[in-house]
């Protein structure tokens, strides 16, 4: 009883852990949600990010972030990632 009550307190801190992650790859993914919308299904005029592939995902934010394509906003958000984020982002997108 006791071991399972020390087991279910040390999940609780983990699930705590990972919600104050700002690293995690679902909150990296929050902030694309506020042009691309939820999940990457944009409703208007930003092109949709839901359904590429998470290869290509990530060579569009490296391309954007090496300005070596063009963007109005993208360059500037994709500069603000690391190469993990990067990662970690397309891998969540990609994953849908
Ligand atoms: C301020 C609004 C905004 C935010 C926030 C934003 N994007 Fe974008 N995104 C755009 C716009 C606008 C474009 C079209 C290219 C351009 O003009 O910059 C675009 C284009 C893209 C493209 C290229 C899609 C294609 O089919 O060409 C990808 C990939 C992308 N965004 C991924 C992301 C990811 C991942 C995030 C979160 C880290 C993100 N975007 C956050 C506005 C935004």
């Amino acid at each position: 009883m006791r071991a399972l009550l020390i087991s279910i307190f040390g999940m609780c801190m983990l699930a705590t852990a990972a919600a104050a992650d700002e690293t995690a790859p679902a909150n990296l993914a929050n902030a694309c949600a506020g042009c691309h919308g939820t999940d990457g299904k944009s409703p208007g005029q930003i092109p949709m990010i839901a359904g590429m592939a998470a290869a290509d995902l990530a060579a569009e934010l490296r391309q954007f972030k090496n300005d070596q394509k063009a963007a109005t906003v993208m360059n500037r958000i994709a500069k603000g990632y690391t190469e993990a984020e990067i990662d970690a982002i397309a891998n969540y997108f990609g994953g849908m």
